[in-house]
This record gives structure tokens, C-alpha cells and sequence, in this order.
């Protein structure tokens, strides 16, 4: 039945992610992917602060790393293919130089967190608790690009046994960032779930890679990349659609978003939110933009809040919130 229209300035787009620390409430459903926001600086002439909801900054390890060999970014006809492989400062420099750059955005920060074991990760989580906006962690278990990107992100045990560890070193919001690079994504959001995870990011890049027969080698610096952009947009669409019928947590859908039309999509398979990632290279300042279109799309529908239509895909609604289906 066709609903009324609503003024767009009435909708809400706030977000609600519970965690043992409490919940943690956003203003709206729209964050910017690690590691294409750096740490924020590049973006500080572009967005007023505040603009995003919460910020995700590149994944941090315990060491500073150098990244892979360039060229480390292509262009492929529908996506970006990189091999950055997770260059960053190290934990020391962050909280020193960049955290406080951070801070000035105002907005509650996501740490992405990486590391080569346990105890990686669990270092970097106690390092930072109690810094001021830091509200939870991101876990990344699902980089493609280094060689143990994917150790904890292919075997859903490891990803539990990871999740566990670090549940117990902090009460914030926290967050397992899936890979696509698997067959069954449910048992890993399932995985994450019952391990503690307050919410499961997806997707990590799609492996993929770009070869100049002429030359007869890759047009990155390693063999094989990640891609990204608007070409993985229907695989994001498709396994975060699985991982919200498998559990019910939080998922924050990522992969080729750029519009408000894609952002509804995520919702109406079940995602409470979204990373813009790629499309920020194109458009750094797109987010205003996003959120008005956002906000006059859901009142033409007469559609108040963004849990009106969360889940309604296939009907899903009746088995939302809170209703998680067993996996088959
Ligand atoms: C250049 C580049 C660097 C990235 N670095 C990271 C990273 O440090 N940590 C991480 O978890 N994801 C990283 N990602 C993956 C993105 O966060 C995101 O999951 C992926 O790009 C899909 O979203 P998109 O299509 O909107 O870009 C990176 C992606 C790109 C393109």
C-alpha cells in the first residue's frame, strides 16, 4: 500500500548499535571505509566536521608497515584494483600524531584494527581504550593484500577465537570486518556473532587481479589485488543480504555504494549501515549530498524512520529485529 509522503527534514536516520558498554548512537547510518579516508586530514578541507557519523580510519597495526611495491592502485573499467597492503604509521604514532587530528572531526572513531596474531590485535584494542571518542574497534580480518590478510578471515573458528580474545580487553562497539573471499559468508558472520561481536562489517575487496599479457606481469606491484568500487557492488549487496538472515546483530554494508538509491538497497536487505568507500576519491565532498537524497527518498515513500524498511527485502520485515534465522 502506498504511503503518504512525509516533510524529508521529519525523517530519521539515526542508528542504535548496542554493545556491552552501552549503546552507541549515530546520528545517521553513513561511514567512510578504512583506508580511503586515511586518517582524515585529506578530508578536513572538504567536510565540515561532523559530517560523518562515526569515522573509520585505515587499519592500525602494532608495528608501522611500509605497504606493498608500487604501482599499488589501477583502474580497472568498473572498479579500483589496489595492493596497498595495509601501510600505516604503527600504534605508537598513531595515538601520538594522528588520533588527536582524528578527534578534531568530533565524531565517535571505529579504530581498524590488524595484526599478524592474537596478541596483535589485542595490543592495539588496550592501547587505545579509554582514548577520547574512540568508541569501538573494527577488526579487520580480511585483507587481501598481505600474506596473512586472510588468516583469521577464511576459518570462521580463527575468526571466533580472534573476536574472543579481544572482546575481553574491551566493552565498546565491536565490529568484524568479513572478507567476500569465502564461499559461505553466514557461517562467518555467525561466527563473529557468537563470539562476542557487536556487528559485522562486509565487504572486504573481492581478490582480483590485472595482467599486461605484453609485458607478461601484473599491472600492480604484487601478482594479485583487491577490487573495489561500483563492480562489487551486487557481491556486497548479496552477502550482506546472507549475513542478515544469519544473525542479528548490527551489519554495516560495504562495496561500490555512492548514492542514497544504493544505500536503501543495503537497508531493505537488512543493514543498519554503510561505508562509502572508493567513491571518495571521486567525490570526496559527496556525503551532504547522500544524506539530503537520503532523507527526501525515505519521505516521498512516507517512510519516517530507516527501521521501517530495514529488512523489508523478500519479507524479511517479519523476521526483524531480533529474529535470527538458523542457517541452513
Ligand atoms: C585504496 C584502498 C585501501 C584500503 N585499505 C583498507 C584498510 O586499510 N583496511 C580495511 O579494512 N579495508 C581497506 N580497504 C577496503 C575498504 O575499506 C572497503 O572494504 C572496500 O574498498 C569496498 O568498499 P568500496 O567499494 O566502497 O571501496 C581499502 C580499500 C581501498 C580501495
Amino acid at each position: 500500500m502506498k504511503r503518504e509522503s512525509v516533510e524529508s527534514a521529519s525523517v530519521e536516520l539515526s542508528v542504535r548499535i548496542p554493545s556491552p558498554g552501552g549503546d552507541l548512537m549515530l546520528s545517521h547510518p553513513v561511514l567512510p571505509a578504512s583506508g580511503t579516508f586515511g586518517y582524515g586530514e585529506e578530508f578536513e578541507p572538504f567536510l565540515p566536521p561532523g559530517t560523518f557519523s562515526a569515522i573509520v580510519p585505515k587499519s592500525i597495526s602494532v608495528e608501522s608497515r611500509p605497504g606493498n611495491p608500487p604501482p599499488r592502485a589501477i583502474e580497472t573499467p568498473s572498479g579500483l584494483l589496489n595492493s596497498i597492503g595495509l601501510q600505516n604509521p604503527g600504534l605508537d604514532l598513531f595515538v601520538s600524531d594522528y588520533l588527536p587530528r582524528l578527534q578534531r572531526y568530533g565524531v565517535p572513531i571505529l579504530v581498524n584494527v590488524v595484526g599478524k596474531n592474537i596478541e596483535d590485535y589485542c595490543t592495539v584494542v588496550e592501547a587505545l581504550e579509554g582514548q577520547e571518542l574512540i568508541r569501538g574497534y573494527e577488526l579487520n580480518v580480511s585483507c587481501p593484500n598481505v600474506k596473512e590478510g586472510l588468516r583469521f578471515g577464511l576459518d570462521p573458528e580463527a575468526t571466533a577465537a580472534l573476536i574472543s580474545a579481544v572482546r575481553e580487553k574491551t566493552s565498546g562497539v565491536l565490529m568484524a570486518k568479513l572478507t567476500p573471499n569465502v564461499t559461505d559468508i553466514a557461517e562467518h558472520a555467525v561466527a563473529a556473532q557468537s563470539a562476542g561481536a557487536d556487528a559485522i562489517s562486509l565487504i572486504n575487496t573481492v581478490r582480483a587481479m590485472s595482467v599486461d599479457w605484453r609485458q607478461g606481469r601484473s599491472r600492480i606491484g604484487t601478482d594479485t589485488g583487491g577490487l573495489s568500487g561500483p563492480a562489487i557492488r551486487p557481491i556486497a549487496l548479496r552477502m550482506a543480504w546472507e549475513a542478515c538472515q544469519a544473525v542479528d546483530i548490527p551489519v554495516c554494508a560495504i562495496g561500490g555504494i555512492s548514492s542514497a538509491e544504493h544505500i536503501l538497497e543495503f537497508v531493505s536487505v537488512g543493514a543498519s549501515l554503510v561505508q562509502v568507500g572508493t567513491h571518495l576519491y571521486r567525490e570526496p565532498t559527496c556525503l551532504p549530498e547522500i544524506l539530503r537524497e537520503l532523507q527526501e527518498l525515505l519521505a516521498k515513500e512516507g517512510i519516517c524512520h530507516l527501521d521501517e524498511l530495514r529488512g523489508t527485502f523478500g519479507g524479511l520485515s517479519d523476521r526483524l529485529p531480533g529474529r535470527s534465522r538458523p542457517v541452513p
